[in-house]
């Protein structure tokens, strides 16, 4: 894992193998960002000038790489671009800040130390600048490293020390802010590995163990119940979607708890380790990138580990609901009927609208704990792709100002999210001759139907919200800023940004 440090060294005497810089984009050319003036003097004050003659200009992700002959402690020197020249003096949005890092981080892969120049105004800054950095310093490698592959891999792996410079190391708050990037960073990466690990090495039953190894870790506690243990407990739901598959589904309920606790969460993760579509296949192009259909569960598992990291004071409970979907002569068929936990048959018209059936049961479930509040995290529908292209997730919910608090609080940590309806008279597309109610409703607005199907289940009185990252989750995309492909931690910044507004007691 890249290590993260503070350091009060200047720009010009730190010594590494790379030194980073931002410069903003400007009316007539690239401008060098504060942080670097010492940089720019090494460069007898012509840094702009030399960056533009190598075609620089400072827009958002640009990544320009100089050797450096003399005046500096590193061999190279990266800019990396920051966009448009604020309106107030450096003073940069964190997100500008978060990418850049991130950006700067990504092209600095098989590196091993590099310092980070960027312009620093406020605890905030220093936090943005540290967790673009650690989350842009990501790659999985995991199944590449071997044998005689080895050197080649070598220069994949990850940056591995940041020095940050110019924020206060002896200040308090910016070590708080600096240790909350690396907590919240790291959970985040781990999930990633989670999301990008294939589906044959992560099953339900070795995702309930990567759960309960970090929950023995943290102090926190874990309960899984095997397949004996939901027959028992009556979670149609969960069973009827991971019935196809050789390897069982499991519901691990994992949970934090601070003695001084005056408010509880609940947070509900879809983890389906891969999504075939069961009975109802999905079409050969649909399927590849299905190991991402458990980011749900690994942004809960993420964001309760990353909460207890930072003791928060405030009870969170996370619910992973996880299963196989797969074809067989054991597997639910359209038509079949399920009880579920609630109490309520599904008739199941889709095999691959299973996401709110493994979720209908956690979420009955986690509402007889009376939660002050509940947040559901799912890869739930290609409509919500439709709807909001691959990096802005949906917010749904019982509850307009919480629904209007999660997107408010995703806006203030970098996530791109939407509140989107729940319209009462898509219900009546569900309506089943046979059971309470069908698990497919009208093709049209089917992220807001799969919304409404989980409303159902969800406790009276209990405030919810339902986060649809099918989009976001999984990136396919070139990377961008700390964005890399493949799985990316969608939607736990926000998590955990609500459970500290939470303990702080912002939230009704
Ligand atoms: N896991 C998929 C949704 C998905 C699609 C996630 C693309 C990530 C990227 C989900 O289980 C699914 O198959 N949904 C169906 C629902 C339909 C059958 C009602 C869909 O969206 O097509
Ligand atoms: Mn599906
Ligand atoms: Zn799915």
């Amino acid at each position: 894992m890249t290590a993260l440090t503070l350091s009060t060294s200047g720009a010009a005497t730190l010594r590494a193998d790379a030194l980073v810089i931002g410069i903003a984009k400007g009316p007539k050319g690239p401008v060098v960002a504060a942080g670097a003036e010492a940089v720019d003097k090494a460069f007898d004050g012509k840094l702009a000038a030399v960056l533009e003659t190598l075609g620089a200009a400072g827009a958002e992700g640009e990544v320009t790489k100089l050797p450096v002959l003399s005046g500096l402690k590193t061999p190279v020197l990266l800019a990396v671009g920051l966009g448009p020249v604020p309106e107030k003096d450096d003073t940069y949005a964190a997100e500008s800040l978060r990418r850049a890092a991130g950006a700067a981080a990504r092209a600095l892969t098989g590196t091993k130390k590099a310092g980070f120049a960027l312009p620093v105004g406020s605890v905030e800054d220093a936090e943005a600048i540290a967790e673009g950095a650690l989350l842009g310093a990501y790659s999985f490698t995991a199944y590449q490293d071997q044998g005689e592959k080895a050197q080649k891999a070598d220069a994949k792996l990850p940056l591995a020390e940041i020095v940050l410079l110019g924020a206060k190391p002896r200040d308090k708050a910016v070590k708080a802010a600096t240790e909350r990037a690396v907590a919240v960073a790291e959970e985040i990466n781990r999930a990633r590995d989670l999301v990008n690990t294939p589906p044959n090495d992560l099953y339900p039953e070795s995702f309930a163990a990567v759960a309960s190894a970090a929950a023995k870790e943290h102090g926190l506690k874990i309960q899984i119940l095997d397949e004996k243990a939901l027959v028992k407990g009556n979670y149609g739901g969960i069973l009827g979607v991971g019935q196809g598959a050789a390897r069982g589904p499991r519901l691990v309920r994992i949970s934090y708890t601070h003695p001084k606790a005056e408010k509880s969460l609940a947070y509900i993760g879809k983890g389906i380790t891969y999504d075939s579509g069961g009975i109802s296949l999905k079409p050969a192009g649909h399927n590849e990138t299905m190991k991402c259909d458990m980011a749900g569960a690994a942004a809960v598992f993420a964001a309760v580990v990353a909460v207890a990291r930072l003791g928060l004071k405030v009870n969170v409970t996370g619910w992973l609901a996880l299963a196989e979907n797969m074809p067989s002569g054991t597997a639910t068929r359209p038509g079949d009927v399920l009880r579920m936990y609630s109490g309520k048959t599904v008739e199941v018209l889709n095999t691959d609208a299973e996401g709110r059936l493994v979720l209908a049961d956690a979420l009955a479930r986690a509402s007889e704990e009376n939660p002050d509040a509940m947040v559901d995290v799912a890869t739930l529908t290609g409509a919500m792709v439709m709807a909001l292209g691959s990096r802005t997730f949906g917010v749904m919910g019982n509850d307009e100002s919480f629904r209007t608090a999660i997107h408010e609080i995703a806006e203030e940590v970098g996530e791109q999210s939407w509140p989107m309806p729940l319209p009462a008279e898509l219900r009546k597309g569900m309506n089943s001759d046979t059971a309470d109610i069908a698990n497919m409703g009208e093709r049209m607005g089917g992220g807001l139907v799969a919304g409404l199907f989980l409303q159902e289940f969800v406790g009276e009185d209990i405030a919810w919200a339902h986060l649809d990252i099918a989009g976001p989750a999984f990136h396919e995309a070139a990377p961008f800023g700390y964005t890399p492909k493949g799985g990316t931690g969608a939607s736990i910044r926000t998590l955990v940004k609500l459970a500290e507004r939470t303990a702080a007691g912002d939230l009704g």
